[in-house]
């Protein structure tokens, strides 16, 4: 019980709305399930009812189909209480297949898509694996299965498509689960399973087939990522420590790919003629990642002159995209495992087009599936919010940006050369920048009790606008919201009242006097209407001052590059307003860091 509630504890940020377990030992099958974050489970088990079993599944839950209580929280079981099961994703047609149980005289005790699966496998006289198998041709969806039954002491059955399951071998015990992270404590060896599989483990042996009931092998790997990486080294949040992890995160994201020839970027395996063949790229991605790919969009275009467009992932495969073999689509994603963006490039992949994947977590889906792979060298992100993959998703954009522009033969010379070396500062300015964060900290307490807060930007300040109010609105749960700067007259400047805050992301005035001086205009008009104004500038902007309320400087970069700089005091301002308002800042409700479900 303590490695499955220790590994529950390593993947709570996939979902933290309710948690089960259950322990198969002496013939019989225990298992303890409640709504609420996992410390209300290990509550619950705390008079060890269930420390007796060697063998046990458990899960955390983010809900779909049935509100987060008690009986809609996994593991689900049969009738007869021999079967167990846990699930990820969604069974599509999980109504069809309720209401042939149903009408069969089977009784429901959860309002669930998941339920069916226990009492589907209970209904096939066949062992477990078997029974697996053949339940799994029915389920229509996306789904990781694990099953336990109180018949096979030593066995737990899993079964994939379209979500994630990786085995890991241990010695003398072996393990599933939907992430490294919840096992790496007792083995780094792992095995990568293919699509439609079952995988059978005891402690002495894995056993995988298809669908079809072919024996089929996975793909072996080993796991370095640092334990201690994934803790909170001394921070009070997991958010802190990821803000504070940005230097590093991007240095470790740069290593060895910025070379004196030239961006080096040897893991893109596109051929460098189908790269100039290239005329189209679409950028697909959510969230954060959607925000990392409309600054891409601003450099994509400026150093390649190819036209490229930033979609939701979401949106993407539903207006019909015209895409074909000289299309590059970038699918963007921290945990590689989002399903809206997944869906966005398997749709690119029928179209023909090629498919980069920007990613943060080795050997998860979107990666696997793309023809190509940047990985952003992040470590791992726990906290739900976004920081560190944020920024260094910019990176990684920015090094595709230029190498596209090298492999093209577009290479501004001057402007080009600037950029590189800028970036390799960037590290540095970034730790500076970190060290004069508290007349932020100061304001965030002044402004934990605005009614809401408005962002502004333009070119790449107006994604920076809008990761600055999705930030407030995941942590804070404030009416945040981010406007290109020269559209705020058209509309949403009838927001605006005495004392409004107003965030106002300034570019530089060296690098684009003109669009400098354009958004100080723009900040004139909002504070001609009441609105406090804090504004964001790059440092020896003396010119600004008379427009702020408060003045936030950041360190001078490229106009491209500037997200790097201005994104970080709009994480640091949203985490302590949270903390300020007392919310849970690593786990904002009704969120999950990775959401497998369309
Ligand atoms: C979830 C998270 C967001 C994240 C988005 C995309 O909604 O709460 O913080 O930006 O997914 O995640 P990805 O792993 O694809 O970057």
């Amino acid at each position: 019980m303590d490695i499955v509630v220790d590994g529950l504890r390593r993947l709570e940020y996939r979902g933290y709305d309710s948690a089960g377990v259950a322990v198969v030992g002496d013939g019989e099958l225990l298992t303890e399930k409640r709504a609420g974050k996992l410390a209300v489970l290990r509550a619950a088990l705390a008079d060890g009812a269930l420390d007796a079993g060697t063998t046990g599944i458990g899960h955390t839950r983010w809900a779909t189909h049935g509100g987060p209580t008690d009986r809609n929280a996994h593991p689900h079981l049969s009738s007869d209480n021999r079967i167990a099961v846990i699930h990820n994703g969604i069974i599509e047609n999980f109504a069809r297949l309720r209401a042939v149980l149903e009408a069969d005289g089977v009784e429901f005790t959860s309002d669930t898509d998941t339920e069916v699966v226990a009492h589907l496998l209970a209904s096939i006289d066949a062992p477990l694996p078997e029974a697996m198998r053949r339940v799994s041709r029915q389920l229509e969806g996306a789904f990781t299965l694990l099953a336990v039954s109180a018949d096979n002491p030593d066995m737990v059955v899993g079964a994939r498509r379209n979500s994630p399951l990786v085995v890991g071998r241990g010695d003398g015990e072996n393990f599933l689960a939907s992430d490294v992270s919840a096992f790496i404590a007792y083995t780094r060896e792992a095995i990568e399973l293919g699509q439609d599989q079952v995988v059978v483990i005891t402690p002495s042996s894995i056993e995988i087939i298809d669908f079809a009931g072919v024996p089929m092998t996975g793909t072996d790997f080993h796991i370095d990522w640092d334990l201690k990486a994934a803790e909170k080294g001394g921070f009070d949040h997991f958010m802190l420590k990821e803000i504070a992890d940005q230097p590093q995160a991007i240095a470790d994201t740069l290593l060895g790919r910025l070379t004196d020839h030239g961006i080096a970027l040897d893991e893109v395996r596109i051929s460098d003629q189908d790269l100039r063949d290239v005329t189209k790229v679409f950028i697909v991605a959510c969230g954060t990642a959607y925000h990392s790919g409309m600054v891409a969009k601003y450099a994509i275009e400026h150093w390649t002159r190819i036209p490229c467009e930033v979609e939701l992932a979401s949106e993407f495969r539903y207006r019909d995209p015209i895409l074909d073999s000289s299309t590059l689509v970038i699918a963007i994603s921290q945990s590689g495992e989002t399903m809206d963006t997944l869906m966005a490039l398997r749709h690119a992949k029928q179209q023909k087009a090629r498919v980069l994947a920007i990613c943060n977590t080795n050997g998860s889906t979107i990666p696997r599936e793309s023809d190509a792979v940047l990985y952003t060298h992040g470590g791992p992100e726990i906290a739900v919010a976004s920081t560190k993959a944020f920024l260094t998703q910019l990176v990684a954009c920015y090094l595709l940006g230029l190498y596209l522009a090298q492999v093209r033969g577009i290479m501004y010379a001057d402007e080009v050369g600037a950029v590189v070396r800028q970036l390799q500062q960037t590290p540095d300015l970034l730790r500076d920048l970190l060290d004069q964060m508290d007349p932020v900290r100061k304001l965030s307490r002044d402004l934990s009790s605005a009614r809401q807060v408005l962002f502004i930007g333009r070119h790449v300040g107006y994604p920076v606008a809008l990761e600055g109010a999705l930030k407030l609105k995941e942590l804070a749960y404030m009416h945040a919201e981010g406007f290109a700067a020269g559209e705020l007259k058209h509309g949403p400047i009838a927001l605006i009242d005495d004392d409004t805050p107003v965030i106002c992301v300034v570019p530089s005035p060296v690098g684009n006097a003109m669009m400098r001086d354009k958004v100080v205009s723009n900040i004139q008009e909002v504070r001609a209407r009441g609105a406090r104004t804090i504004v964001i500038a790059e440092e020896g902007d003396e010119g600004v001052r008379a427009y702020a309320d408060d003045l936030i400087f950041v360190p001078r970069v490229p106009t491209l590059l500037a997200p790097l700089m201005t994104t970080v005091p709009l994480q640091i301002l949203a985490c302590e307003i949270a903390t300020a308002r007392g919310y849970d800042v690593d786990q904002p409700r009704n969120l999950a860091k990775s959401v497998t479900v369309e």
